[in-house]
């Protein structure tokens, strides 16, 4: 079920830069199943159109009173105030905010502001001196202490040019803290993943490689329970025809080993999470030829030279972050997966059975153990991907909490 089904969203848009990823956080609302009716301030128009919002939203966009003199029509403010579950105002421009504390309503927005029975979210966006101001900090403090829900400003490169705090929080958190609200705190909320999926491909010349039969599946199983129990997930994959069905997971692609170790290596040190479960290519030919290789009578050889471990590096690197790897043995299974676990300093090892029909490479279903530091071990009978994800992702929660 898409995580807001069925809750109404009154959005409002004012009058600052941000507007332009207002487009943006619509399309996600109603992605994540919400019904949205945005308000626009005047001002905002001038940023976007309110024909782009109405087209995301799929409902009329109001900014005036009044809809047609000549009849007499108007909007009716109360009416909008009352239907929304939720009123967000994305961006709120420092103008709006101080006339939100105060109690101004000289505009349609601010009079479905004060007509809103429901709860308010308010999204500042403006430049860092204008968000330092002893008044807007004042009036956010004023808001807040209203019981007005504050998605803190962040910090970063700004639309003047400037360093600071001040940028419209992004979409994807805007959502997230409308989840959390409307359905509580997940277990994995405020961490921070990092999975591996699929082959990598090591070139041999500019059409031909060498690679494996890796589909990815387990990898994009995990990712997708991962972020289910509210973690932020970025996926390095390997080439892979699997589809990432969550629109809040960061997707990397990469194609080979080197690749994919800078992917990971350089993302690791800001991560809570680690799960491990691409084929990557222990070997990858010591040159690539430059133009397709001519074929002859004779027999060719490649010399293949070690890619780096991309997990052992992470193993290493690891201070209170929780790792996974992944291995597949063909014998003495468990105790060669557990010498793994101490060799690359991981947290966890899943170990896959290539022994029964239908697990691994390729299939849907896999037959798993999971092994951890002091004997401990988790055996599981065959299982679809999807399953062994939930009982993996179970289990990550259970030894971080
Ligand atoms: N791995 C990695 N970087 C590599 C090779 C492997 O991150 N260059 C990771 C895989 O994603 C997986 C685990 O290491 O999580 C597999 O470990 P590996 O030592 O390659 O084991 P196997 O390939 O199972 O076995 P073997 O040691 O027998 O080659």
């Amino acid at each position: 079920m898409a995580s807001l089904s069925g809750k109404k969203i009154i959005l409002g848009v004012t009058g600052s830069i941000a507007a332009y990823k207002s487009a943006l956080l619509v399309r996600l609302l109603v992605k994540a199943g919400a019904e949205v009716r945005v308000v626009m301030t005047p001002a905002s128009r001038d940023f976007i159109t309110p024909l782009t919002l109405a087209t995301l939203s799929k409902n009329e966009v109001k900014s005036d009173f009044t809809e047609d003199l000549e009849t007499g029509t108007w909007s009716n403010h109360v009416e909008m105030g009352l239907w929304g579950d939720v009123f967000l105002v994305a961006p709120a421009s420092a103008n709006t905010l101080a006339k939100m504390a105060t109690g101004v309503c000289d505009n349609f927005l601010l009079a479905v502001y004060l007509s809103a029975k429901c709860p308010v979210f308010v999204a500042p966006a403006m430049d860092l001196d204008m968000h330092n101001h002893v008044t807007t900090q004042g009036n956010i403090q004023m808001l807040e202490s209203q019981n007005r829900r504050i998605i803190e400003a962040e910090s970063g490169e700004l639309a003047s040019g400037l360093e600071g705090k001040g940028r419209m929080a992004e979409p994807e958190h805007i959502i997230h803290e409308l989840e959390e609200f409307f359905f509580g705190k997940k277990p994995l909320s405020g961490k921070k993943a990092l999975v591996s999926a699929g082959p990598t491909y090591e070139a041999i010349d500019p059409v031909r490689f060498i690679g494996n039969h890796s589909s990815g599946k387990m990898g994009y199983r995990i990712a997708e329970e991962l972020s289910a129990q509210g973690a932020a997930v970025t996926l390095v994959t390997g080439p892979s025809h699997e589809k990432i069905q969550d629109d809040k997971i960061k997707v990397i692609p990469v194609t080979s080993a080197k690749e994919m170790y800078d992917a990971c290596t350089s993302r690791w040190a800001s991560m809570d999470i680690g799960v491990m479960a691409a084929a990557v290519a222990d070997y990858r030919p010591s040159t690539v030829a430059d133009q397709k290789l001519k074929k002859s009578e004779s027999e060719l050889s490649i010399h293949l030279e070690r890619t780096d471990d991309i997990l052992k590096y992470m193993g290493g690197q690891k201070i209170t972050q929780f790792l996974v790897g992944f291995a597949l043995e063909t014998n003495d299974a468990e105790e060669n997966a557990r010498k793994k676990l101490e060799a690359k300093n991981l947290d966890m090892i899943v170990l896959n059975s290539l022994e029964h029909k239908g697990a691994g490479f390729g299939h849907e279903t896999n037959r798993v153990s999971f092994i951890l530091p002091n004997n401990k071990i988790n055996r599981f009978e065959l299982k679809s991907k999807s399953e062994v994800a939930i009982d993996l992702v179970s289990q990550i929660i259970e030894e971080t909490k």
